[in-house]
């Protein structure tokens, strides 16, 4: 991926984080979802008093994504911290839950890219295969 488009998608990650609903956890996350056509699904975290409920904001963006009827996915940028910090100061790098990377698992090849970042010129990059290895299921 180009410079400009991974900055590009970690600004749009960081824009859905501040859409988290978090009021339990106080941890806010915000992910963005490119596809293959270069469209981009934001999503954040979405928490519930019945505390497993939870949903990712990984998963929100694939769920928007995959409701849409899109299957093909080129990589995600996932930007994470807790809710007093503020956008472009994040001190850490959050990386996706377990469960997350089954989803990726499901609906991505093993050369998908995953992204996190602690502001835009501040990032790793990884493939699913590296975070999720000799995973079960997915794409053959
Ligand atoms: N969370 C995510 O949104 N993505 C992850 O990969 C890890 C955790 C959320 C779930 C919960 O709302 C909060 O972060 C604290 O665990």
């Amino acid at each position: 991926m180009r410079e400009e488009e991974i900055k590009n998608l970690i600004e749009e990650a960081m824009k859905y984080r501040l859409r988290a609903y978090s009021p339990y956890s106080h941890y806010k996350v915000g992910a963005a979802l490119l596809t293959d056509t270069g469209k981009i699904y934001g999503g954040c975290n979405i928490e519930n008093a019945s505390y497993g409920v939870t949903n990712c904001a990984e998963r929100t963006a694939f769920f928007k994504a995959v409701s849409e009827k899109e299957k093909d996915f080129t990589a995600i940028a996932i930007v994470g911290g807790p809710e007093e910090v503020a956008e472009h100061s994040l001190s850490d790098y959050a990386y996706p839950c377990g469960i997350c990377r089954q989803v990726m698992m499901e609906f991505c090849r093993q050369d998908f890219q995953i992204i996190v970042a602690r502001e835009t010129k501040d990032y790793k990059i990884f493939t699913l295969s590296e975070l999720l290895p000799m995973g079960f299921g997915g794409l053959s």
